[in-house]
């Protein structure tokens, strides 16, 4: 588990809860009749929720189980793209606001009404086509948090390709791995991207990428900062001259339900992220159907901001193509939460009228520590419901988050899912589930959890265990880009006929769910998924490490944060050097190699690793000493000393933090 018993019973506090107002249950989307009439029979619930799309063919077959490989309204057919844009100008919708974007700077702002964005899009495939886009090709899209990146990805599934869009915070070589994983044969970028008021390249770092993808025939690039790039001839396309000269119609055409429609890379166990796939008709019903109950949208008033990035599956499914299935208005803001000052969140839900906010427990702690009187110098009003994902919230920053940003009167909604899942799966309904701080409750309606001891049997009120899925869904990934036996494998085998997530999860004496965090060598570190082996490759391609062991330890506002023991071969060079040098060029190689965001926290130089008589690295070990707890059983070690050595060194090491 990534916490310790003692830690988790100072963040369980299973008594305290909260009921849903009259008011606000009276007015809400999902009524208690919603789980019996799901539970009864899901397959037939999620046919009937399919209907909030608009299909070409409407499907007359639900679902295809034949495990692990599930087909959801499998002859049914239908548009991605005309789902979320076109279909709403033709219901006369065209002017209603599809997003307030909000740039990094000061009072820059665009406003993008469902009619200009289908132009856009219709553009943008036209421009794609004639880069020689075509169904079922796969185009990575790295870029910043413009509206160029929603475009992109909807001209990408409108012409039936597959997007595999790449956090623009990795580095050059996880962004050509990611491209040489499924053969992307074009990218579509930005010069550079803002960052608290600073232009950072990014185009240079496709460059790099593109050295070893000989098999990329085109780059499209959005001019955002202006800054000087190089340049490919044949191979480069500004944005600006290419896609701006098309014709801003652009018939769609229509692709079977299993249609693949995106790739999100992820961290698995081992070195090599899993590229999770996405395809059409059941995705979008999960997503949809999610998007409305849980944040229990009201398309007319509501305003959503979700504070994601589209580099992330929450961004996919929670700023791209739940909300635009539904139709609603969204803030979508480029910056980070203090450009331009400690209050812009707060400013930006005053002056936009925010009704629904979506975020991470690792900002409302950041957001916290910051202190009260920057959210309550605002108006913050119009918020009607609050929503948290990607770790488990501890109760302090729940009961913050509802204190200070939702005025004791919003409903929280803390969601579980994941990458895999591509919708929301775990989560309190609001006007109907009572909410305890930090727990994520109950399964959505027809969704089957469970949480199983070793052995595969469920556990019973108050005990834990681990988080299965029991029944297919509709948005489940339909597997691991050209690795079907990793799919079954990794999710399907530890419990023969049961998702295994990967999670530790408890029941209360009440039955309702609380996520405990990773059970494996993955870490969450401020939300993002990486996993130990990733960050252990990336030290030990660095020519003066000799081995490395990775763990991810305890941190009050990152949830978990990377703590590296590394052995060095000690050249004569690296023994003249001083080791805060030589740590500091190991946490700068790490950022370099994967993302800032995989700079461990922390690196022991050590003379020795802890192993077993068989040669394995014993990490649980190494996560107590990270952790500064007493030591577990030792006795398997080959030199059991070396555990009391790092033990001492960790004591006698200065931790650095960004
Ligand atoms: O450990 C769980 C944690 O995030 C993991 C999934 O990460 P990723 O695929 O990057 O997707 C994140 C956004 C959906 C899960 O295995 N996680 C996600 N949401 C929660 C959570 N842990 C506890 N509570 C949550 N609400």
């Amino acid at each position: 588990m990534a916490m310790t018993e003692s830690k988790l019973e100072a963040w369980l506090d299973e008594t305290r809860s909260f009921a849903p107002s009259p008011e606000f249950a009276q007015q809400a989307n999902a009524q208690p009749s919603i789980y019996d009439e799901a539970n009864a029979d899901p397959v037939a619930w999620w046919r009937k929720e399919a209907d909030r799309l608009t299909w070409t063919t409407a499907p007359t077959h639900s679902l295809d189980w034949d495990l692990p490989n599930a087909k959801w309204f499998s002859d049914g057919t239908l548009n991605a793209s005309y789902n979320c844009v076109d279909r709403h100008v033709e219901a006369g919708k065209g002017d209603k606001v599809a997003y307030h974007w909000i740039g990094d700077a000061e009072g820059e702002s665009r406003t993008i009404t469902y009619a200009e964005l289908k132009k856009m899009v219709a553009r943008t495939a036209n421009a794609l086509t004639e880069l020689g886009v075509k169904s079922g090709d796969r185009v990575a899209v790295y870029m910043p948090m413009i509206p160029e990146a929603v475009v992109a990805m909807l001209a990408i599934v409108r012409l039936g390709a597959v997007h595999s869009v790449v956090f623009a915070g990795f580095s050059a070589d996880a962004l050509s791995s990611r491209i040489l994983d499924s053969d992307c044969q074009f990218v579509v970028t930005a010069d550079g991207a803002f960052r608290r008021g600073t232009a950072s390249p990014l185009k240079p770092a496709v460059d790099e990428a593109l050295e070893s993808c000989p098999n990329v025939k085109a780059v499209l690039v959005v001019r955002r900062t202006g800054g000087d790039v190089d340049w490919v001839e044949g191979r480069d396309h500004w944005w600006h001259t290419l896609v701006d000269r098309q014709s801003d119609q652009h018939a769609y055409e229509s692709f079977p339900s299993e249609h693949t429609m995106f790739i999100m890379y992820t961290s698995g166990t081992t070195a090599k992220p899993k590229g999770i796939f996405h395809t059409t008709g059941g995705y979008l019903t999960q997503c949809a159907t999610t998007h409305h109950y849980i944040f229990d949208v009201k398309p007319e008033t509501d305003v959503c901001w979700t504070a994601a990035d589209i580099g992330w599956v929450t961004g996919h499914s929670y700023i791209v193509y739940g909300p635009l299935v539904n139709g609603v208005t969204q803030v979508m803001y480029e910056g980070l939460p203090d450009s331009g000052g400690k209050d812009r969140w707060w400013r930006i839900i005053e002056q936009n009228k925010v009704t629904i906010l979506y975020t991470a427990p690792t900002t409302i702690r950041t957001l916290m520590k910051w202190g009260p009187q920057y959210p309550d110098g605002n108006d913050l009003s119009s918020l009607r419901l609050l929503g948290t994902v990607g770790e488990p919230i501890n109760p302090q920053a729940w009961m913050w988050y509802r204190e200070h940003i939702g005025g004791n009167r919003c409903p929280i909604v803390d969601t579980w899912w994941q990458t895999e899942t591509g919708a929301i799966m775990i989560t309190p309904l609001p006007g109907i589930t009572s909410t305890k701080p930090g727990a994520a409750m109950t399964p959505f309606p027809g969704i089957g959890v469970d949480v199983v001891d070793n052995d595969g049997n469920s556990v019973g009120n108050g005990e834990g265990g681990y988080l299965v899925i029991t029944n297919p869904w509709p948005a489940m990934t339909r597997g691991i880009y050209g690795d079907p036996e990793r799919f079954q494998e990794t999710y399907w085998s530890r419990f023969p006929g049961k998702y295994f997530a990967g999670d530790g999860a408890k029941r209360d004496e009440d039955g309702d769910l609380w996520l405990l965090g990773r059970i494996d060598d993955v870490m969450n570190i401020s939300g993002h998924r990486l996993s130990t082996t990733e960050v252990e490759h990336a030290l030990v391609g660095h020519p003066a490490v000799a081995e490395a062991a990775v763990v991810g330890a305890f941190d009050e506002t990152t949830g978990q944060a990377i703590v590296a023991f590394v052995t060095l071969k000690l050249t004569a060079d690296d023994a003249a050097k001083d080791q805060v040098l030589v740590i500091e060029e190991l946490r700068t190689h790490v950022a370099k190699v994967i993302s800032p965001i995989a700079r461990p926290r922390q690196i022991i130089l050590t003379p020795d690793l802890p192993k077993t008589r068989s040669g394995k690295i014993m990490r649980r070990l190494l996560r107590d000493v990270a952790e500064n707890r007493q030591l577990g059983d030792v006795t398997t070690l080959t030199d059991p000393t070396v555990v009391n050595m790092i033990s001492e060194l960790m004591g006698t090491e200065s931790t650095s933090e960004d």
